[in-house]
């Protein structure tokens, strides 16, 4: 088999790996992947645009050094500060993510829906820009701090008290404009059944292809099958025997959330 596209995936965490499971899913099957998880540095939600550049800066410069083909900014947060111009400049194409507001309006026109995100995505100038030009009406904005901790404690439960209390009920379709967030489906689902969930996920993948020039596929999903053809950096060092495990568990839940629509 000839030597397949290496993807570069970065986020501020593990919220990225429901990205990079889709990728895994979708690619043909000799793709390689290194993904970057910023754990030096996570949350970036509360931090200042100026400062999530810099951070994706560098993260962007050492997947380029890995020898990466294309690069996916698994993070709309870090997404949101990375324009054109500063995208064009690593010299292989960076593909960013965005909250998928349209896909909720376009699919769920008449209904009530919850755009979450970090907080610096929902102040940054691009939200603004998006949904000025989608002129979205129905749709609430809400920052969802906490669920980014719990996900890097790996501890995705304990969220249902916590999600429990936000209101859910109100709203029939959620927008996880945070890749943290894909990991509580479940949990929303149990504050209210009838909810449904857009994310990016597919179409940053779609967009990968097509910038690449590969078909989409459908390969089997096994997660052990992922982890070896993956090679995983925390900030800058990579992964140590210890933190395998975090991975793997998100892994697994990414998998299960990906079938709750
Ligand atoms: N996963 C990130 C996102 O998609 C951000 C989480 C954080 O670091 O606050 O926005």
């Amino acid at each position: 088999m000839s030597k397949g596209f290496k993807i570069g995936f970065f986020d501020s965490g593990v919220g990225g790996l429901n990205v990079l499971y889709e990728a895994f899913l979708c690619l043909p099957k000799n793709t390689s992947f290194v993904y970057y998880a910023d754990h030096d540095n996570v949350p970036y939600g509360n931090k200042s645009s100026g400062e999530i550049k810099n951070l994706l800066f560098h993260a962007l410069r050492f997947l380029k050094l890995e020898g990466c083909d294309a690069i996916v900014i698994a993070c709309n947060t870090a997404s949101s500060v990375a324009n054109k111009e500063f995208r064009a400049s690593f010299g292989v194409p960076i593909i960013a993510m965005e909250p998928a507001i349209k896909l909720a309006i376009v699919n769920y026109p008449e209904s009530r829906i919850l755009i979450t995100a970090t907080q610096a995505t929902i102040i940054g100038e691009k939200l603004k820009n998006l949904l000025d030009s989608l002129n979205a009406k129905n749709c609430d904005l809400m920052a969802l701090p906490r669920l980014v901790n719990y996900a890097q404690a790996g501890d995705f439960r304990s969220a249902g008290g916590y999600l429990s209390t936000i209101g859910l009920y109100k709203y029939d379709v959620v927008v996880l404009g945070c890749t943290h967030f894909n990991y509580f489906k479940k949990e929303m689902k149990l504050a209210n059944l009838g909810l449904d969930f857009v994310d990016g996920n597919f179409g940053t993948i779609r967009h990968l292809a097509h910038t690449i020039g590969v078909d989409l596929g459908k390969n089997k999903a096994d997660i052990a099958e992922l982890m070896k053809k993956t090679k995983f950096f925390i900030s800058n060092l990579e992964i140590t025997p210890s933190e395998i495990p975090l991975f793997e568990k998100c892994l697994a839940r990414a998998k299960m959330s990906r079938s709750i629509k």
